[in-house]
């Protein structure tokens, strides 16, 4: 209940946020512009295949799928969970799947949509398995990329903003299951992790 009466109107979550990185208004208009270019690529094919990476990609895959309809695009929808073996920083790009897809994506045109490609582990892991389940085609949609990060060439072909090297959260991102809810993208205050 910490943060329930941080403020009286308004976000409860404003003040604990150094600085936003990606605005509400920023992230409209560039979930706009991926759908169109999107949409425009796949013109020649019947029904985009969406996979969504859980939980983080939740509000991302929903402002997505909608503006691909608003550019008259149809898209099913998929969503996976998967979760790196160890720490973060050890990571070896294992990766355990917590839910899989719930049906056979053979011969389809898949795109991943990623909230954040931070080291490229798990997306790389991910574009193999999807595809040696033998999709016709697999691309990426990410959001977010920290370019100093990548230590895995992965193809990301539509990428929404490249940001700095520091962890955020909102839009989907979470610290510690917290912050998923704030429409925008920005840097936790210090003092956060402290009393945390
Ligand atoms: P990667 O395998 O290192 O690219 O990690 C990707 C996943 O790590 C993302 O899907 C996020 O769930 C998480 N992640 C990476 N960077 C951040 C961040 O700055 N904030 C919150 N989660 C992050």
């Amino acid at each position: 209940m910490r943060h329930a009466c941080a403020m009286a109107d308004g976000s409860w979550y404003d003040g604990d946020i150094d600085d936003v990185i990606v605005s509400e208004e920023q992230i409209k208009e560039k979930i706009s512009d991926l759908a169109k270019q999107v949409a425009d690529d796949y013109r020649a094919v019947e029904s985009v295949l969406l996979v969504g990476v859980l939980k983080g990609a939740f509000m991302f895959m929903a402002d997505f799928a909608r503006e691909m309809g608003r550019h008259g695009h149809p898209v099913e929808l998929e969503f996976m969970a998967v979760s790196s073996y160890g720490q973060r920083a050890t990571s070896s790009g294992v990766v355990r799947i917590l839910k899989d897809l719930d049906r056979d994506i053979a011969g389809r045109h898949v795109i991943v949509v990623e909230d954040i490609v931070d080291s490229g582990l798990t997306l790389s892991w991910l574009l193999r398995y999807l595809q040696s389940r033998s999709a016709a085609s697999v691309e990426v949609v990410a959001l977010l990329r920290k370019p100093d990060a990548i230590q895995v060439k992965v193809p990301v072909k539509y990428v929404g903003f490249d940001i700095p090297n520091e962890f955020v959260v909102g839009y989907g991102l979470d610290y510690a299951e917290r912050y998923r809810e704030l429409p925008y993208v920005g840097v936790l205050k210090s003092s956060v992790y402290v009393r945390a």
